[in-house]
């Protein structure tokens, strides 16, 4: 590998443990867990390579900005960003989950506003303006299943993988928006600067994954 500098922006939890074996298969080791330091930038095997360690809906800020070079974020997360100043380089087929309206079985049947308590208040708004329903948005940032159950909400949109957080509260997914994986981000100057390294990379990542990496 190069040797210029590369900063890699995860998120810990889910996206940074099923990102771990694609770093590995391009020789990427982290020198610290994430669970267990208190540090937000991490030291790998290589001295060129750091990872920077935040909130999953951070990543696509901090490459927008060019603190990151390349980030790993859910589509979810991307589509409420809006991706300006990112390109998608990879679609690394991890974390993979569908974003939905969910909510008690009749919800879609109340006539007049529906009311959506969501963090994804910008898909949210795209969704419902394309089906021509009119909604209030309650913003959220987390146990968006708890808004039906003490009437917050008609519905509420969010990620949905196995469906048991839903069915655990009663609720059910109601209508399907997209299907979520987590992509490979660039930025337009790490694109064009750093265009060896990163084309580099593209490349053996997307042998492994064509190969069908384990997931
Ligand atoms: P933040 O901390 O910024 O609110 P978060 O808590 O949603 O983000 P994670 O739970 O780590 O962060 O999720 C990271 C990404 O993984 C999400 O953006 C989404 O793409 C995907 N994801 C979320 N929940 C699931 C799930 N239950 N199963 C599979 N993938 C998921
Ligand atoms: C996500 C999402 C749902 C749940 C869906 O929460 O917000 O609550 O996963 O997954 P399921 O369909 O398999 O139950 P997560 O586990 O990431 O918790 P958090 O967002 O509250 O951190």
């Amino acid at each position: 590998m190069a040797n210029q500098n590369i900063i890699i922006a995860l998120s810990k939890g889910r996206i940074f443990k099923d990102t771990l074996p694609l770093l590995a298969h391009v020789g990427i080791i982290p020198q610290d867990d994430p669970e267990t330091t208190r540090k937000l930038i991490l030291d790998t095997n290589h001295p060129h390579i750091k990872l920077l360690i935040l909130r999953a809906s951070d990543v696509p800020t901090y490459v927008q900005y060019g603190a990151a070079d390349l980030g790993v974020a859910g589509k979810d997360v991307l589509m409420e960003h809006g991706g300006e100043g990112l390109f998608e380089l990879l679609d690394l087929n991890i974390a993979r989950c569908r974003l939905m309206v969910a909510g008690r079985p009749d919800a879609m049947l109340k006539a007049g506003r529906l009311r959506v308590a969501t963090k994804y208040t910008h898909s949210a708004e795209c969704y419902f303006a394309e089906q021509g329903r009119q909604i209030e948005l309650i913003k959220l940032y987390g146990s968006m299943e708890l808004a039906p159950l003490v009437d917050l909400a008609d519905c509420i949109v969010d990620v949905v993988d196995t469906g048991n957080t839903l069915r655990a509260n009663g609720l059910e997914p109601l209508l399907p928006i997209a299907d979520i994986s987590s992509r490979l981000i660039v930025n337009r100057a790490a694109q064009k600067l750093k265009h060896h390294v990163i084309a580099d990379l593209v490349k053996q990542l997307d042998r492994y994954l064509q190969a069908g990496a384990p997931q």
